[in-house]
């Protein structure tokens, strides 16, 4: 049976195959490139991938298996009292359940704290309770933007579960936009113009695809921490 490639098998491939139709965050112009310079960032052109580079971010193995496992220990019981919502037609996320939570327990906390530091200005005042996005295999996330009213610049999100596809197409200007691979264990961090400027969506699995390769979408949970408005 054909078995699709993991996230990291595949940033293996993009290292020694750069495709160069596109525009790649690393700059790289020919060549392989290391796969810890792997490109998780593709874009419409490249002084847009430059332009918007230092406002979105991805890191990968951001956290580890285990940090992953707390989490879901902690989330679990909650989000299976809840029934996955497909059927509102006008929502921005389809095929999702979700929850926010201000306490956790010691190895959480640790995880949350090592991403308020990279993700934030220090002095930030933060949206208290941290939200929890569980998406179905099925789901997925139209596109939006977040409120301005709610929440600040910047929109920092942990990847447990499932790698995935983020796109950001600038309002107005659909031909302008970005793709995020963001696998498993990774955090990203959008920050002003990627996050007032641009919609962000998670695609479909059918959808599904970074700069050419497929990236499977089973079930994904986000947590994902904002800061509030200035
Ligand atoms: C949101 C959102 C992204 C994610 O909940 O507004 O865009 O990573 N979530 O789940
Ligand atoms: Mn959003």
């Amino acid at each position: 049976m054909k078995r699709w490639l993991t996230a990291a098998e595949q940033l293996q491939r993009l290292a020694v195959c750069v495709a160069q139709r596109r525009c790649l965050s690393s700059g790289a112009s020919s060549g392989p490139i290391p796969v810890r310079d792997a490109v998780l960032v593709v874009g419409s052109r490249r002084e847009l991938v430059e332009r918007l580079g230092s406002q979105v971010e991805v890191r990968t193995a951001f956290i580890s298996e285990e940090e992953e496992q707390a989490l879901l220990r902690e989330l679990e019981p909650g989000l299976k009292k809840k029934r996955y919502e497909f059927d509102h037609w006008d929502d921005a996320i389809h095929g999702y359940r979700e929850t926010e939570r201000a306490r956790w327990g010691a190895a959480c906390e640790e995880v949350l704290n090592r991403l308020r530091s990279v993700a934030f200005p220090e002095g930030s005042q933060l949206l208290g309770p941290v939200h929890v996005l569980d998406l179905d295999k099925t789901g997925y996330i139209k596109p939006h933007i977040d409120s301005v009213k709610f929440c600040g610049s910047t929109i920092a999100g942990l990847s447990l579960l499932s790698d995935s596809v983020m796109r950001l197409v600038k309002e107005g200007a659909t031909d302008e936009w970005l793709d995020l691979l963001l696998p498993r264990h990774s955090l990203y961090i959008l920050r002003d113009q990627a996050r007032y400027n641009f919609t962000h969506e998670i695609l479909k699995d059918e959808d599904s695809v970074f700069n050419g390769l497929k990236v499977p979408r089973s079930r994904r949970i986000s947590v994902i921490c904002r800061n509030l408005p200035a």
